[in-house]
């Protein structure tokens, strides 16, 4: 199978470097020239990976095309391709709904998927609506797929997908709170990513007994977890982030 991609940036690149870890079995991936710089370094890396002049030679040469702009790239350059009816569409665009995909594309078999920059690792969830055997197939072998039918419900995971930077700031304010209690960088960096790490496959092992269960257990009555949880309820931090999934979540089904 030929893979395409139009927009070779980070999240791009990321399901790239996942698809040579995988055993997806792949013919050749066709990528843009932009980046300039990323599509040299997987195409000098990935001898399956070549690099078009333009973005119609990716989608003519590909059965499977990833759309891997920003929402004004997307809009500006998809109404000028030829996408063949045969063409399967992966759109990984937050902003554009199948239905204004289908109107700039004139293609029928059009999907959304919500990968993650840690594909590029084999890893996370990854959203895909509405169910598409093809998408399933190659993406199952890079993630957790879930598909989710309903493309308004899926709005919902996007927002959720929205908080990996406010995760990584934590574990970056943590590190930086031990460095200045005088603890070497790699000492603090080793501690803060282990216990995040630790916490999450907690969490993944837990999943059935719900996290209600974890957040009461991880206290003590009167004890030191208990008063950071609440000394952060009381300033409203977890409503202030709540706050913020709405406001995205508005954002995204605009
Ligand atoms: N990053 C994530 O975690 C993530 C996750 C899921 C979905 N997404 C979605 O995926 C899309 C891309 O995100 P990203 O983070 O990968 O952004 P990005 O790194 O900025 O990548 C966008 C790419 O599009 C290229 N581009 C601009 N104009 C183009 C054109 N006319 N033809 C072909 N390529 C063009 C850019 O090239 P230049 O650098 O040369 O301008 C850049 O390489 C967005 O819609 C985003 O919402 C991102």
């Amino acid at each position: 199978m030929n893979l395409g991609f139009i927009g070779t940036g980070k999240i791009a690149s990321s399901i790239i470097y996942g698809i040579f870890k995988s055993k997806l079995k792949i013919n050749k991936i066709y990528i843009s020239s932009r980046n300039v710089n990323i599509a040299k370094k997987l195409s000098g890396k990935f001898s399956k990976v070549k690099v078009c002049k333009n973005n119609q030679e990716i989608i003519n040469n590909s059965k499977v095309i990833f759309l891997s702009v920003t929402p004004n790239v997307g809009k500006k350059i998809l109404k000028k391709l030829i996408f063949d009816k045969n063409k399967i569409i992966i759109s990984l665009i937050s902003t554009l709904k199948i239905k204004e995909l289908k109107k700039l594309t004139n293609c029928n078999k059009i999907c959304k998927a919500i990968p993650l920059p840690f594909i590029e690792n084999k890893l996370g969830p990854i959203i895909l609506s509405p169910k598409n055997r093809i998408a399933n197939k190659i993406l199952s072998k890079l993630g957790n797929v879930i598909e989710i039918n309903n493309e308004k419900i899926s709005y919902s995971f996007w927002s959720t997908s929205s908080i990996m930077a406010a995760y990584y700031e934590l574990l970056n304010l943590t590190t930086k709170w031990l460095v200045k209690k005088k603890i070497k960088q790699k000492t603090a960096i080793n501690y803060i990513s282990e216990l995040f790490l630790a916490l999450s496959k907690d969490a993944v092992l837990k999943k059935t007994i719900g996290f209600n269960k974890l957040v009461a257990d991880s206290q003590t009555p009167g004890g030191l977890n208990m008063q950071v949880l609440n000394e952060l309820k009381k300033g409203k931090f977890y409503d202030k982030f709540l706050k913020s999934l709405d406001n995205v979540h508005r954002r995204i089904k605009h």
